[in-house]
């Protein structure tokens, strides 16, 4: 099977994106469409599920059709559909469950559920090829994680966010600071140009932990903005920015290298939305090279949710004919260890 040239048809419908993929032998993107729902939700100021799910719906198909248009791909030609089965919104993660077992029925493929972060991990393989013992550094909006790889597709998770996950924090102090969802990317380009920085606090939590806890910061800056507002000062949004995405990035870069220097890993790898974050790209890029650890992070358009990466992670479960029965269904809080691949 490992012999033949792979293709996998990928589906992603966890949340507020609808996509639809075709990739190659795990590395090679073919097609990969992306339909944002971004606008509808935008009104609301973040996710609303039961939006979301009918928005798939109304996608999916099309966006299928696109993929394999766009791959210039026959249906036969395909090696398995690869869908994400969790972690995420259940209403959404079913709409693609459906579409990419039917489809998997109707054209007798294997099908492949796929963990949600270990497709955000293995975006990182889409561009160049991953060096194991590593660590992945996975902040996105909803899981901030520090996952320890020995070997390909094997995940052990060594610290976690005990409270919000870095994008949540990003989404709701940009919120605090006027910007529409998801806030972030604002976050980011007021932080980069500010001149000024307020000073906010870092949560180390015990000296030993790779966990992280970003709830504190974020009510530090919501009280910083509300005592700002109270004595009538303007002006004061960039260097809380500023202040917040420092604290954010310090603490992300230090538990991320004390990983790597304290296990025997050969890399790190950064990913999950919030590694769209310049700041973080910059601070993290810097502070490897001066360590000389060798670091990969994914492009700009495989940061944030998209299908490519859920075909490029289930590939490693097509090489061990690990395969889902038709059975399948939404896990929304799918552990990612659990996910695992058998050992050859
Ligand atoms: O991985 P993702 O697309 O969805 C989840 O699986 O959660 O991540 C979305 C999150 C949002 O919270 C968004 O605000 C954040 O990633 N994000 C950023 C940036 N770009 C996206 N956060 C900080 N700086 C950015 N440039
Ligand atoms: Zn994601």
């Amino acid at each position: 099977m490992v012999n033949q040239d792979c293709y996998i048809l990928a589906v992603e419908t966890s949340c507020d994106e609808t996509s639809a993929a075709v990739v190659k032998n795990g590395n090679e993107v073919l097609s990969n469409l992306i339909a944002s729902q971004i606008e509808t939700h935008k009104v609301f100021g973040g996710v609303v599920p039961e939006v979301a799910s009918r928005k798939h719906v109304e996608s999916i198909t099309l966006m299928l059709e696109e993929a394999i248009e766009q791959a210039g791909i026959s249906l036969e030609k395909l090696s398995a559909i690869a869908v994400t089965e969790g972690p995420g919104l259940v209403g959404a993660l079913l709409v693609g469950i459906m579409a990419a077992k039917s489809l998997a029925f109707a054209i007798d493929k294997p099908l492949i559920g796929t963990h949600h972060i270990a497709g955000h991990i293995y975006a990182n393989r889409l561009v160049q090829e991953i060096s194991y013992p590593c660590i992945a550094l996975v902040v996105s909006g909803g899981h901030t994680e520090l996952v320890l790889m020995e070997r390909e597709g094997s995940f052990v998770r060594i610290g976690q966010t005990r409270d919000d996950a870095v994008g949540e924090a990003y989404d709701k102090v940009a919120r605090a600071l006027g910007f529409p969802y998801p806030g972030g990317p604002h976050v980011d380009k007021l932080a980069m140009e500010s001149q000024e920085v307020e000073e906010l606090p870092r949560a180390w939590l015990e000296p030993d932990s790779y966990d992280f806890s970003f709830s504190g910061l974020k009510s530090a800056v919501l009280n910083a903005v509300n005592q700002h507002r109270m004595r009538g000062e303007e002006g004061f949004e960039p260097g809380i920015a500023r202040g917040f995405q420092e604290s954010v990035i310090e603490v992300l870069v230090e538990k991320a290298i004390r990983a790597v220097k304290s296990t025997d890993a050969v890399q790190l790898l950064l990913c999950g939305g919030v590694a769209a974050n310049r700041g973080l790209r910059s601070a993290l890029t810097e502070r490897c090279e001066r360590e000389g650890i060798s670091l990969l992070i994914p492009p700009f358009s495989y940061c944030t949710d998209n299908a490519a990466m859920i075909g490029a992670a289930a590939y490693l479960k097509w090489k061990q004919g690990e395969f889902s029965g038709l059975e399948l269904k939404a896990e929304p809080s799918l552990s990612l260890e659990s996910w695992s691949v058998a050992a050859k």
